[in-house]
This record gives C-alpha cells, structure tokens and sequence, in this order.
C-alpha cells in the first residue's frame, strides 16, 4: 500500500499525512488508551492514561518492556508477527473490559516494523449496545459454570449419613473403604435407605472428589434416549437430535465418577454397551467416528434384588459380575431402630430451620418416639422424613406427640407395626385416644391412596409438572415419583 502512495502528486500526499496524522489524533482523543510496539512488540510508546490504567503511574517506566508485560493479554505481538491488523477485538483486563484495535504500522518496503493499538469505549457509544450484550453473555457463562459446577459436586459426605447403630457403623466403614479404592461400587437396598446418600459421600471421600458426580436415573430416561444420554450423539446423529449434538454423562464424568441409579431399570442392549466400555474404557458418540476416552469411575445403585433378575435373565450376569466387586447393602431402617431416635432429631433440626421462616424448634413427645420406633418404615429413612415434615407442617404445636403423629405414619392402622412390638402399639394408641379419634370412613388403604394422588398432584402442580423438582421437593425419590404418576394416572 505505502508503496502506491509514493506515485502520488506531491499535493496528494501532503493530505495524505494530513490524513493519517489527524487519523492518529482523533483516534487518540478518542480512545482510553493509545500504545505503540516495535518489531519485537516491545512498547515503544504509551500515553499517560492508558499506563496509568495498569499500573505504571510514568509512562516512561513501560517503554522497552515486552507488550504483554505491561498490558496482560495484549495481543499485539500477533500483530507484528503476522503483519494483519485486528480491527476489532474484546481486551480482558482486571476492571471491565475493553474494546480495542490493533494496526500493524508499515515501513516503505511494507515490512511491518510495529504497531498501534488503540483501546477505545469511552466516546464510542455506539459500541455500547454491543458491549453490554457481551457483558451479559459473559456473566450468564459464568454462572452457568458455577451452577454446573455446583451441580456435578457431591451434595452429602460420611457425615451426613446419621445412625450409631452397628449396622449403620458398619455400612459407613466399608462406604469409606470403598472410596479409597477405584473399583465399581454396588449399593444395594431398599427404597430411601441412603444409597443416594452413600454414593456422593463415596464420591466426595475420594481422590476423584475435585472432579464431576454425574447422575443419571436409568429408571427416569425413556429407553430411546438413554443410549445417547449416555454415550453422546454427533450432531444430527438421530432423528430430532439437537443440531448441535450431544455431550454424553460418560463424557462429563471423565475424571470423576458417574453414578447409575437404579441400575436394575437399564434396558439389556444398553447393559450390554455399558459392559464394553467399562471393559474398553472407550467409546464412539452415536454417529460419530471419534473415540472418546472413559476414565470414569462407576457407582450403581438399585432397589430391586439384582442377582434375582440376573436369574430370570432380565439382568446380565457378566455385568453383574463386572459390578458387584464392592457391594454394600444399606440396611433397612426396622434393622437399625436405635438410629430412628437420632434420625428423628437430625430431620426435626433441618425441618425446623425450613418451617415457619426458620422460627420453628420442634420436640418430638415420648408417645410420638415410641410410634415411630414400633413402626416397621417400608418407605425407610425417607418414609421417616416426609412423615415428620407432614406433621411439623400440619402442628398447631411445637410439641409433637403420638396422636398428632399416628395419622400419617403408613403402618399404624395398616397393621405394619412389628410384630414383637405390639404391646408398645397398643399402650400408645391408648394414650393418644387414637381409635375414638381417627375417623374411618373408608379403608386405609383407599385413603392414603386418595390422599397420595391428591398431595402427589397438588405438589406437581406447585412444580408445574417439572417431575425432577417436585421429587426433590416432597423428599421422594424420582423413580419412585415416576412409577406413582404412572400407577395414579396422574396428567402432568
Ligand atoms: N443415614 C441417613 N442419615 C440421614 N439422612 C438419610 C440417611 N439415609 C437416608 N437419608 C435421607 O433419606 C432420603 C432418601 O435417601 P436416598 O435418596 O439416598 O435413598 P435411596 O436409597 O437412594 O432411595 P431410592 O432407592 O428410593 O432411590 C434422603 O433425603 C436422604 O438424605
Ligand atoms: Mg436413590
């Protein structure tokens, strides 16, 4: 280009000059900050402004020094090497950030010998709208990350897991056992016993616990989706794939550990592809030819007796096999009835700092613990938790007792008391009054199922059918929630 100009009339060039000199000017009144690199992208020159701005109160104190030195993240050194300008460009720095532009400067041979770098938003205005759209993006990314981050953490540890019991000690131990080692992890038990629980404490105790926990509910994804939730889709891999593709859990775990919940749930062909890659320890997204490396450590869980479906042929054995290296079984909380009382008071804390704007202190009365010790909790610890949270929520009193409690234990007058207990029952039913009192105007068994698609509903809808938050929300399980909606006929 310069050498063009050198053919110029005399006259032409004297505005051109005029040109780049007054180009120079306005761009520098301008902008926030001016500076000029040599060949070497040393700084060769810096107003006082832009100095000032990082850190260098005499502009002089810059000059010499390499470009990112003195302005972190410059990106003038691109400039001189590859002799093309960067019009415009969005300079991180320690405030807010800056709009700039960067010119590489020219000799008459057109060797590039430095540059310009001109960081512009003040008088820019124009550029506002363009720059509070990236601000906003920027800070949505950010939070996202966070939340993401937050997400994929372990939510409980050890500590969380309440109970003294010998059963609940010797689960803890080899719980804490198994997050030493790298091995597949089975947790085995009923419904509400704490294998959620377990298996972010396991995760969270490990040398993996700084990497992600993905979840993925095998009993929650239809069957057709859950080879990609899995594994990952190329994009426009399967009919209505995103456009973009799809990242699989396997994928988001790397490093850290996955979690398969309700494992029993998983479809034969699907058991079968999970076997290889954990044999494997690779795998290709649907749809496409990239391998991906696994490093992924596997917790399983279920609710359904394994080893009697691997009978019936519904579960792979060699998978079985390939899962059950460290198994632990959670035990039912009728197993662990010392722990009920400690249970009861942990969950009374955290119901108390939740009801009535943290207000709440409740007691439990020494009726309402006998109640809930002579009760045989099919539903377990979870069973337990919604049981205290109905009645804190539907107490006059702070003072809990049997009476006020029996109506929503399941078991009370469905005859699932233990029977070695029956005495206790008994003596507190009559103290609490309980048969004069509770009215019957139809089985019990038709009358928790009224209530339970009714409070079942009536929470869905609170969640605007959003099935994942309203299991969290009433303390149940998602799957658990799933099979409800399916079996109540519930519309979502
Ligand atoms: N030992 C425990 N101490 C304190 N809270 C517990 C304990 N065990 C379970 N819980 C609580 O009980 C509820 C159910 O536990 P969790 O979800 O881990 O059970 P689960 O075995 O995974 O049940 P499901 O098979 O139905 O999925 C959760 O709110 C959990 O925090
Ligand atoms: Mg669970």
């Amino acid at each position: 280009m310069m050498n063009d100009w050198a053919g110029l009339p005399a006259t032409y060039g004297d505005v051109l000059r005029r040109a780049m000199d007054s180009l120079f000017r306005t761009f520098e009144n301008f902008s926030e900050g001016t500076f000029i690199v040599d060949a070497e992208a040393r700084v060769v020159w810096i107003n006082k402004r832009y100095a000032a701005r990082f850190g260098f109160a005499d502009p002089q104190q810059a000059i010499g020094r390499d470009c990112e030195a003195v302005i972190p993240n410059s990106l003038m050194r691109e400039v001189v090497k590859t002799g093309k300008p960067i019009l415009l460009d969005i300079l991180e720095t320690d405030r807010e950030p800056l709009v700039v532009t960067r010119l590489p400067l020219k000799d008459e041979a057109g060797e590039t010998v430095g540059a310009v770098g001109f960081a512009l938003f003040d008088e820019l205005k124009a550029l506002t709208p363009l720059f509070s759209h990236y601000s906003r993006v920027q800070e949505e990314l950010i939070a996202t990350r966070q939340s993401l981050a937050q997400a994929r953490r372990a939510k409980y540890t050890f500590g969380s897991f309440v109970g003294t019991s010998a059963a609940s000690l010797e689960v803890k131990r080899q719980a804490r056992r198994a997050a030493q080692l790298e091995s597949p992890v089975l947790l085995l038990g009923e419904t509400g016993t704490g294998k959620e629980l377990l298996a972010h404490a396991i995760h969270g105790g490990s040398a993996r616990a700084n990497q992600p926990l993905v979840t993925v509910n095998v009993a929650a994804i239809p069957e057709t989706l859950l080879e990609v939730e899995f594994f990952g889709a190329a994009p426009g891999a399967y009919t209505g794939a995103d456009r973009k593709g799809r990242v699989g859990k396997f994928e988001l775990a790397n490093g850290g550990t996955l979690f398969l919940d309700e494992i029993g749930d998983m479809p034969l062909p699907l058991q079968g592809k999970l076997l290889r890659v954990l044999q494997d320890k690779e795998f290709e997204p649907l749809g496409s030819n990239r391998i991906v490396r696994a490093d992924v450590r596997i917790i399983a869980a279920t609710s359904v007796d394994l080893p009697a479906l691997v009978a019936a042929g519904r579960f792979r054995a060699d998978l079985f096999y390939r899962l059950n290296v460290l198994t632990i079984h959670a035990p039912a909380l009728r197993e662990r009835a010392p722990d009920i009382v400690a249970l009861a008071y942990a969950m009374l804390e955290d119901l108390s700092t939740q009801a009535r704007g943290g207000g709440g202190h409740f007691e439990l009365q020494d009726d309402a613990l006998r109640l809930l010790c002579a009760y045989d909790w099919p539903g377990n610890v979870r069973e337990l938790r919604n049981t205290l949270e109905r009645a804190v929520m539907l107490s006059d009193s702070e003072r809990i007792d049997a009476r006020l409690m029996a109506p929503f234990i399941g078991g009370a007058a469905r005859g699932g008391l233990r029977p070695n207990l029956p005495a206790i029952a008994a003596q507190v039913s009559a103290q609490s009054d309980l048969v004069s009192e509770t009215p019957t105007p139809t089985s019990w068994n038709d009358a928790m199922a009224a209530f339970e698609k009714r409070f079942l509903s009536d929470a869905l809808r609170a969640n605007e059918g959003r099935v994942i938050e309203t299991a969290s929300q009433i303390g149940m399980g998602r799957a658990t929630l799933y099979k409800k909606i399916a079996a109540y006929g519930i519309d979502i």
